[in-house]
């Protein structure tokens, strides 16, 4: 579900006109609906009313203040995977007891952080991560909750780079483990096991795989259950949204395997697996990021140039791959729409490319799109998951204003960074 349609051949963002937002903060500049992410929410959640389950937002796919402040309105935890990250969640309204707090790198000072404000649960991820988080509990005289994180060895199907549920990933613990280590963790004298996690993957457009690597671990829960009085389950995110409707009938060229073709909804999800949870009698735990922010979000970006060369036509925006790495780094594919549809335009094959001194600075490559002028104003679709928080200042570009659409009403939640916000604690000896 997304919130930008055309009103009268003008782009509008739940029911504000996009182009006036973009005459006020100008471009680039991300926006989001607050009603889309409100009901991808609601939807999810309701598709799992069989459950008795907790739907922790995964904040690394978009963690603004006034995004974490709505969902934790919404009644949602939060999984977090950094000291940073925890601070967001505490300054946007959330409480640290409904996060989980994951990542394969924790360092000591972000356990101490995490066990001081008294997180839900640490997700552990190694032997060794285990034994530090003992230690570390047992220097603060406390006891952290963990769970650990087990890897099912199950092909999500989905980008190499965001596929983390196989053996040969740095991810989890291998089932052949598991029981070990929490044997272990049962005998240090700083830990309370809490919970048994797993992840597969992200973007994934197939029921099945959640599937496949629950029904894996079912048996390992039940025995966890009956010997260690675990009190939940977290399967994890992943689940995947639609980037090009017209691609849900094929598959993009990336996916590893070309046999996913249907879109996933939060019911088929729910399906495939409340069936197989429900007999466990645990709480359920969620760590959707993507589906609940995806594509409630778009970059709004304007056409700087239109550049005709032999072999390609470049329509050359200021928006730029610093802004919106998702194309240059998976392939990503977004949707591009002018802001105002002009009545008659030619369609045209072009690259849509951003300033940047790369040749993998680019939104789109032989995209056939209706004809772009210098000036004009175009929405990049389904950029509100990976897109402002992977953004950096490469070629000293200032951070992209964010705003947040509300029905008839927006604000800037971001400001536009300043030439002064860029060399802030800069140092020259
Ligand atoms: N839980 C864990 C342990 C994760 O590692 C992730 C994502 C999630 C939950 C949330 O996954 P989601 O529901 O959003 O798929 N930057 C990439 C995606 C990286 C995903 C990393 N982990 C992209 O733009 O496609």
């Amino acid at each position: 579900m997304h919130s930008f349609r055309y009103h009268n051949d003008r782009l509008a963002c739940e029911d504000v006109d996009l182009a006036a937002i973009a005459d006020a903060v100008g471009t680039p500049a991300y926006v989001y609906s607050a009603g889309t992410i409100r009901e991808n929410f609601r939807r999810l959640d309701r598709a799992l009313a069989g459950l008795d389950h907790q739907i922790c937002y995964a904040i690394k796919a978009n963690s603004n203040l006034a995004i974490l402040n709505l969902l934790a309105a919404e009644g949602a935890g939060f999984d977090i995977v950094s000291g940073g990250e925890l601070f967001r969640v505490l300054r946007g309204g959330g409480s640290a007891d409904h996060c989980t707090f994951a990542g394969v790198g924790k360092t000591r000072a972000e356990i101490e952080q995490g066990l001081r404000e008294g997180v839900h649960c640490f997700n552990v991820e190694s032997e060794a991560e285990l034994a530090f988080i003992d230690e570390v509990a047992g220097a603060l005289g406390v006891t952290a909750p963990v769970a650990i994180r087990v890897n099912p060895d199950v092909d999500a199907g989905t980008h190499k780079y965001i596929s983390t549920g196989k053996s040969q990933n740095k991810f989890g613990i291998g089932i052949d483990r598991v029981e070990s280590l929490y044997r272990e963790a049962a005998a240090r004298r700083h830990l309370r096991i809490r919970g048994v996690q797993t992840h597969i993957g992200s973007q994934i457009l197939d029921p099945a795989p959640f599937a496949e690597a629950i029904g894996k671990l079912i048996p390992i829960v039940e025995a966890l259950k009956a010997r260690y009085a675990i009190e939940f389950f977290s399967i994890g995110g992943g689940i995947g949204i639609v980037y090009d409707p017209a691609l849900e009938s094929g598959s993009p060229a990336w996916w590893s395997a070309s046999d996913h073709p249907h879109r996933i909804t939060p019911e088929a999800y729910a399906e495939a697996v409340v069936p197989l949870l429900r007999p466990l009698e645990l709480k359920i735990l969620l760590e959707p990021g993507r589906f609940l922010v995806g594509n409630a979000g778009a970059l709004l970006a304007s056409v700087l140039y239109v550049k005709k060369t032999p072999a390609k036509t470049f329509t050359i925006v200021d928006a730029a791959m610093n802004d919106l790495i998702r194309p240059a780094l998976y392939d990503g594919y977004h949707e591009i729409h002018p802001l105002e549809r002009a009545s008659v335009r030619e369609p045209v094959a072009m690259d849509v490319v951003g300033p940047v001194c790369e040749s993998g600075d680019f939104f789109a490559q032989d995209r056939v799109l209706s004809a772009l002028e210098a000036g004009e104003r175009v929405a990049l679709l389904s950029a509100g998951a990976y897109g402002f928080v992977m953004s950096s200042t490469y070629n000293s570009r200032p951070l992209l204003p964010e705003v947040l659409v509300n029905g008839e009403n927006w604000s800037v939640i971001r400001k536009r960074q300043t030439y002064d916000d860029l060399i802030r604690g800069e140092i020259v000896p």
